[in-house]
């Protein structure tokens, strides 16, 4: 049926602004959400299909298993939301599922987005597809215009909320409550603790797609801000710390270097980090603390292999 992709504008030069704020603060950092430039997101799907990196393919698992316990704790849907949605390849089953009339996809790298949404109103005749090319962090708020009246469901996957500190986490979810109405659910995926070594491997997976993918960020910086990053004098470098919780993801600096970055220079010492993520892991007693603090009350909870689906309403 109906295909509608709309990329809504930002005001401000971001990636300009937040890269050199990021890399003025110390320790340098730039925010996660600027991984996902063209080759970004094809290396993203790879790592997804890494052995190590179980995640996605758990929850994959995770959700056909449980899928009509799913469909049936949820009630009818009018329409699905899923901020992030990438490839759009996680949906479809839930699409199947719920036979809802609107689907409403977003992602931050809107191109890439429009060609995988695309297909999804040939294959679902009476599906209602808006594809919005936006910066949900930024921005969740633009697309209220878009949603139908109705029942929602928010869909967010792929423990996309581990890559928020819990205080943007929370933040974030009190926005996806906003957005679904009191009256709405919230179907998320996350991680759970476990072995720190299975995580370790996970995050380093023997091919080097995750390295790649983390020094793809450097490769962008050259090409839109004509940076001078050398990635050759950078490594990726992740690990888990298990004080805090969470996966760490840095570059670090091979060697004593300035780096010029939009005409202003940069100075790395040796061995000093760039952060580019953090990957929080969650207890599921932890995680639906952090969804009460934001209005979400738990429905259901689905767990496989160290990974969790929850149902909110
Ligand atoms: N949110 C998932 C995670 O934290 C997927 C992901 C995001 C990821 N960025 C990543 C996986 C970087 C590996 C590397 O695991």
């Amino acid at each position: 049926m109906a295909f509608t992709f709309k990329n809504l504008p930002v005001e401000r030069d971001d990636l300009r602004v937040d890269v050199l704020t990021g890399l003025a603060t110390s320790p340098k950092s730039i925010p996660p959400k600027y991984f996902y430039d063209e080759a970004g997101c094809r290396l993203f799907e790879a790592i997804c299909a890494q052995p190590e990196y179980a995640l996605c393919l758990t929850e994959q698992a995770l959700m056909a298993t449980c899928l009509s316990d799913i469909a049936a704790a949820m009630g009818p849907v009018e329409c699905i939301v899923e901020p992030g949605a990438g490839d759009c390849i996680k949906v479809r089953r839930l699409l199947d599922a719920l036979r809802p009339s609107h689907l409403v996809v977003m992602d931050i790298a809107g191109a890439p987005l429009a060609a995988a949404a695309e297909p999804l109103s040939r294959d679902y005749p009476d599906l209602a597809v808006t594809a919005l090319g936006m910066d949900f962090i930024h921005n969740l708020e633009a697309a209220a215009p878009y949603l139908p009246t109705g029942q929602r469901l928010i869909y967010y996957p792929g423990s996309s909320i581990g890559n928020f500190p819990p205080d943007a986490a929370t933040a974030l979810l009190a926005r996806f409550r906003q957005l679904a109405g009191t009256e709405g659910q919230l179907l998320i995926g996350f991680d759970l603790k476990k072995d720190p070594q299975l995580l370790h491997a996970a995050y380093n997976d023997a091919a080097g797609v995750t390295a790649a993918f983390n020094l793809n960020l450097l490769e962008r910086l050259n090409r839109e801000l004509g940076a001078d990053f050398d990635p050759a004098r950078f490594r990726h470098y992740a690990f888990y710390n298990p004080v805090v919780g969470r996966i760490e993801m840095h570059l670090v600096s091979l060697a004593e270097q300035d780096v010029k970055v939009a005409g202003q220079r940069f100075h790395f010492t040796v061995g000093e980090t760039l952060h580019t993520e953090h990957s929080y892991k969650f207890r599921c007693d932890e995680f639906s603390t952090i969804a009460n603090t934001a209005g979400w009350s738990l429905k259901a909870s689905w767990e496989h292999n160290g990974f969790a689906v929850q149902l909110y309403g």
